[in-house]
């Protein structure tokens, strides 16, 4: 399986010190002084600002700013259950009442699913801000899937040949795609890469502590097959202002050349789905022989699309494609992720597209058009 697969470069490191260790003294003091990035050192010590290797350390929900919310559960989804329902409908009237209820100024919508087994022929979406569906623990509450995504809704309409590849999932976070917040501020002299402080042309609107998204869209011309599917963008807090010079909490990660000092803004956070959350649950998904790479059947768990500052945290998968699948959203944390399988879904069926299936699923995490999310 290819799990895990956007890990941080200081990650690496850290792998590549643990296995120096187990080599013999004498090839340990070699191993060691040659595996060191020259860009990062042991500790960080020859990180620049300016330099090549990103700054990861804001990665996660609200940069990694604040802790996970733990609000209390709202209300059970078995409240929703009327008699004769079967768990898929029940489940189906609580996340339709979930996702119609106006959202309040503060607070959450928390749908606890108590400990047990539940049969579900359905997908589910989370399409409000500030609403979470809360398991009572991986291995507790365990939602069993007899049928995949292909089975229930026939091919996949957003991949070629049809696979359940980068979207879809059994529960949906689901946001509104490519939409950009209120312009705020622009910006009005050059900066460099590495740089906290910009100063713009009226900072009126910006505040100390707001997190804002730094758009650098306009700074190049990008080849046509990129058109409207990038987010050349930095997503940071305010921390200071003083007349129009406004200080970030990050540096910013591209120089603001000249030419283009008119083509970066700041915007508010766009307007889409925020601080939802699936924890505390196991996904059983019926176990089939891997249906071969890109022609996944859809045995797909968590999906965030185009939603920010949201996360999973304490869930299972048993018999997946994917676990979790991180496409268009920034701030994602991913956290306490078991996946297993019952028995080895490898095979070498032939399949129509020569497409090598001897693996037991795609995405352990997948991170897609996102921005900064961490996964521990
Ligand atoms: C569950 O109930 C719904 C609504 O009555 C029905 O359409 C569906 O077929 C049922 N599912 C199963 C697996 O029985
Ligand atoms: C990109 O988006 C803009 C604005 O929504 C639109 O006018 C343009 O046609 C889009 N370009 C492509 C290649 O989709
Ligand atoms: C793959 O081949 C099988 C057997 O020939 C056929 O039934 C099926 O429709 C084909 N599937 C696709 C996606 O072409």
């Amino acid at each position: 399986m290819q799990a895990w697969c956007a890990r941080p470069a200081w990650a690496a490191a850290a792998a590549t010190l643990l296995l120096a260790s187990a080599v013999p003294p004498a090839a340990a003091a070699i191993v060691e002084e040659g595996e060191y990035s020259t860009l990062w050192g042991k500790d960080g010590e020859f990180w620049k600002p300016d330099g090549r290797l990103p700054d990861f350390s804001f990665a996660g929900y609200k940069q990694g700013n604040e802790p996970l919310p733990s609000p209390l559960v709202t209300r059970s989804i078995l409240d929703f259950r009327q008699p004769g329902m079967n768990d898929t409908a029940m489940f189906a009237a609580a996340f339709d009442w979930a996702n119609s209820q106006p959202l309040q100024e503060e607070g959450y919508l928390v749908l606890g699913i108590p400990a047990g087994s539940y049969s579900l022929e359905s997908r589910f979406y989370i399409r409000r801000s500030r609403t979470i569906v809360r398991g009572a623990g991986r291995g507790a509450t365990i939602l069993n899937f007899p049928k995949s995504l292909s089975q229930l809704y026939g091919p996949s309409p957003a991949e070629i040949p049809g696979g359940y590849v980068n979207a879809g999932a059994f529960i949906s976070l689901e946001g509104s795609p490519r939409v950009l917040g209120p312009l705020l501020a622009e910006v009005s002299e050059p900066a460099n890469k590495g740089d906290t402080s910009v100063r713009v042309m009226d900072a009126s609107q910006l505040a100390v502590g707001q997190y804002v998204d730094v758009w650098f869209d306009g700074e190049w011309e990008l080849p046509e097959k990129y058109a409207n599917n990038t987010q050349v963008k930095l997503t940071t807090k305010i921390v200071d202002i003083q007349d129009d010079v406004v200080t970030f909490e990050r540096h910013l990660p591209y120089s603001i050349e000249p030419g283009f000092v008119n083509d970066v803004a700041i915007r508010a956070l766009p307007d889409t789905v925020h601080d939802s959350a699936v924890e505390g649950l196991t996904f059983a998904f019926a176990w089939e022989l891997y249906g071969g790479h890109h022609l996944e059947k859809g045995w797909c768990a968590v999906e965030f699309h185009d939603v920010y500052n949201c996360w999973a945290r304490n869930i299972g998968t048993i018999n997946a494609d994917n676990t979790v699948v991180i496409n268009g959203a920034f701030g994602i944390t991913v956290s306490d992720v078991l996946i297993e399988r019952t028995a080895s879904r490898q095979n070498s069926i032939p399949n129509n597209f020569s497409e090598p299936a001897n693996y037991d699923g795609h995405w352990g995490l997948s991170l897609q058009h996102a921005a900064p999310c961490s996964h521990l």
